[in-house]
């Protein structure tokens, strides 16, 4: 069966964040105003995202995905057990690291702002606390992607496909 899942707007959203981040880690210079532009676009991507999580089609929306300890623990049981549950929006674990990527991005914005204004300027703990961030949301991405491949191939579904076209084909 395959079922529309993810809009143009969830799609595009998760592209350019991940084109966004790379760039700060790896291309721009830390501190340098391309460097700053780009943690801007993070910023906005992230308040749209925020947005449309209230207002967005079926799964894009919060209510859609918000993980209770219950759902969470039936998905480490199905893992641990080799039960086949399909999930058609975001599955339980997958809603926890999404809501941990959120926050971490926005938080990155937010200390690289800071650091440019008069108050938290040269401020020590306000550098460090960047720097610490980066770390974790480094740590997070390799954990959502490895997350993302073994979950496709329990499940027998292209995960990263579904985010390139959309739509999920659920056996
Ligand atoms: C949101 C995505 C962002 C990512 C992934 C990111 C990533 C990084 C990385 C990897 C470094 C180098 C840290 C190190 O020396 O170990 C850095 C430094 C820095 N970033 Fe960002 N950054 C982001 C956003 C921002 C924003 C929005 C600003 C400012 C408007 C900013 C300002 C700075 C500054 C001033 C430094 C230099 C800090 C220092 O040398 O102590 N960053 N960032
Ligand atoms: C910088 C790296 C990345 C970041 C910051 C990131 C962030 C996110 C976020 C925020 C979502 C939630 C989407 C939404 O509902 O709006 C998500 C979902 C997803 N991401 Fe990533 N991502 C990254 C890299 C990747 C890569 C490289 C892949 C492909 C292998 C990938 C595959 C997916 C998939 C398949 C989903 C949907 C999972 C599901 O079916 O529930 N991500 N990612």
């Amino acid at each position: 069966m395959r079922v529309k899942v993810w809009d143009p707007l969830v799609r595009l959203f998760h592209w350019v964040l991940v084109g966004a981040f790379l760039a700060n880690v790896f291309l721009t210079q830390p501190g340098k105003l391309a460097h700053q532009w780009m943690g801007y676009v993070v910023a906005g991507l992230i308040a749209l995202r925020v947005v449309w999580g209230f207002i967005g089609t079926r799964h894009a929306r919060f209510a859609d995905f918000l993980p209770s300890p219950g759902a969470v623990m039936g998905q480490v049981q199905d893992m641990a057990t080799g039960r086949r549950r399909l999930h058609e929006g975001h599955s339980p674990l997958g809603a926890l690291m999404i809501f941990n990527l959120l926050f971490t991005m926005a938080a990155l914005a937010g200390s690289g702002y800071a650091m440019t204004t008069v108050t938290f300027f040269g401020v020590e703990w306000v550098e460090e606390l960047h720097e610490l961030l980066v770390v974790w949301a480094e740590i997070s991405v390799v954990v959502h992607v490895v997350a993302v491949v073994v979950e496709s191939r329990r499940l027998g579904v292209n995960l990263p496909k579904s985010m390139v076209t959309g739509y999920k084909t659920l056996r």
